[in-house]
């Protein structure tokens, strides 16, 4: 057999047709479930980072950013409508561009959920750490960050992240209730603050606009750097491609989700980025050779000792309050973010844990990951194996570093997304495309393009970790995935998975309550 093994999007059709869920899902819920997904650390914690890269260009960024994942969502939704399934751009890939880069993606998408699932995790921390510390109790300083950000072991992030592990486990899933109620918090913990920080901005805290200009490739400063920093903000809307086979109308209504979903928070962004710039001011702090120092380095923390800089805050938002004299609004935003923040930790995890066990069912990881607890009916090995991951690395990391590594994963996902569309269009042009990505062969190559570009202005280290991690991952499919593949020659794998009852995850719907 040819190492070009493509799986049929028939076959993948007729699998998801056999497990199927209930179908109950309009565009509002999934809307909501991509907004539940999006709105997070990136808003609410990496502003303070897009602020030391670009100054008060960190707005150009946000809309960088967002243009760069407005075409990805395109492209995204047209595989989306064609492909209902779960699995995401994994799926996609096996069906359009063969099983190795399929792998490639899988293996990439493991650094989008599992990283920013540690991300996040630690985004959580500096607002956690915030409240305790203004209601009079605070934990020690060593067990407040990790290493790299001043401290020793960041307790908190560590914590959270079992919790989180420990609801997926005993089967606690999305729930359509409870994602409603916490993107209702978020939403008006961020118009509060665009209420109170847009009209205190002022003209001075623009000036200067560009204090570290474009920056350059692989150089990780700069307006670029920002975006490619910042685009974790707005990652998350292709959750709504999860919910593909618990959908009404899945053709029409998953490219709503994913549009409309990132079309609310991008507006949201640009307005809270333009008041905390403009209220808080967001200069850099500069190193001794008067260049901007590299967030995540200890020359940063150190810089930022003692200091009420916005860049230098583990919680921007709600520091942009308080130093605007709204210290009860600050903490209820800082309540705000630590209520709703778990359960972007929650989806992150779950998405990592759906993506290994496809994986696992098509034989590409080992059988016994997409083994199924007998009580609570959830693929527990695999969720705790993630889990005890995300939160080593939420204790040891800072969250810029996980959020660029998690940005490096995505953003490949994402290329190859968009490619995968234009190779279906030349190969399969007469199958039926319920939406089509409009001016396709414009809007395609230029998310190619955006993510490229994203890309190259990650930092030198992100890149090294990110092309460590693709040889890691060509040498196990080489050894593994490529000979256990239920595509091999004489595979049992495939007659193993469909014996491996993974009993019917709980519709969004119908869930228990996260
Ligand atoms: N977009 C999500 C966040 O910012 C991942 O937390």
């Amino acid at each position: 057999m040819s190492s070009w093994r493509v799986k049929p999007l028939d076959q993948i059709l007729a699998t998801a047709e056999k497990k199927s869920l209930k179908r109950q899902l309009g565009a509002f819920q999934l809307t909501m479930l991509g907004i539940g997904a999006i709105i997070g650390t990136g808003i609410f914690v990496l502003t303070a980072e897009a602020g030391q890269k670009a100054g008060p260009a960190m707005m150009v960024a946000f809309v960088i950013a967002a243009v760069v994942c407005g075409l990805a969502a395109l492209a995204y939704s047209e595989l989306a409508a064609m492909v209902p399934v779960s699995g995401s751009a994994y799926t996609y890939t096996y069906a359009v561009l063969g099983e190795a880069l399929a792998w490639s993606v899988g293996w990439a998408l493991v650094l989008e959920y599992a990283i920013a699932a540690g991300a996040v995790a630690v985004g959580w921390s500096g607002y956690m750490n915030g409240l305790l510390m203004s209601a009079g109790y605070p934990i020690p300083e060593a067990l407040r960050t990790g290493p790299y950000a001043g401290g020793t072991f960041n307790l908190l992030a560590f914590l959270i992240s079992l919790v989180v592990t420990f609801l997926l486990v005993i089967g606690t899933s999305k729930s359509a209730k409870v994602n409603a109620v916490l993107v209702s918090i978020k939403v008006v913990a961020l118009t509060a603050f665009i209420i109170i920080a847009v009209p205190a901005a002022q003209d001075a805290n623009f000036k200067p606009f560009f204090p570290t200009g474009w920056g350059s490739p692989l150089g990780g400063v700069g307006v670029l750097g920002a975006a490619a920093s910042i685009f974790f903000a707005y990652v998350g809307f292709d959750a709504v491609s999860t919910a593909a086979e618990e959908t009404k109308n899945p053709n029409r209504n998953i490219p709503i989700g994913l549009i409309a979903s990132l079309g609310v928070c991008t507006v949201f962004y640009m307005l809270v980025s333009y008041g905390a710039v403009g209220a808080g001011g967001a200069q850099p702090m500069m190193g001794a050779n008067g260049l901007a120092l590299h967030p995540g380095t200890p020359e940063l923390a150190a810089a930022c000792k003692g200091s009420t800089e916005l860049v230098c805050s583990n919680e921007p938002l709600a520091h942009v309050l308080r130093m605007l004299g709204f210290a009860k609004w600050g903490n209820a935003i800082g309540i705000a973010a630590a209520l709703a923040l778990p359960s972007v930790i929650l989806m992150m995890i779950f998405g990592q844990t759906r993506i290994f066990f496809t994986m696992s069912r098509d034989g590409l990881l080992p059988q016994v990951l997409s083994k199924v607890h007998p009580r609570f009916h959830t693929p527990h090995v695999v969720t705790i194996i993630t889990g005890l991951f995300v939160s080593l690395f939420a204790a040891l990391f800072p969250v810029g570093i996980l959020a660029d590594i998690s940005n490096s994963g995505t953003l490949f996902a994402f290329m190859m997304v968009s490619i995968g569309v234009l190779v279906l269009r030349k190969t399969q042009p007469d199958r039926p495309r319920p939406f089509r990505t409009p001016l396709v062969w414009v809007v395609c190559p230029l998310a190619v393009f955006g993510c490229i570009l994203l890309f190259l202005n990650l930092s030198m280290y992100t890149i090294s970790l990110f092309l460590g991690w693709a040889v890691i991952g060509a040498l196990v499919y080489a050894f593994y995935g490529y000979r256990k593949s239920e595509l091999a020659p004489g595979s049992v794998a495939y007659k193993a998975a469909a014996d491996a009852k993974l009993e019917p995850e709980p519709s969004f719907h119908e869930g228990p309550q996260a």
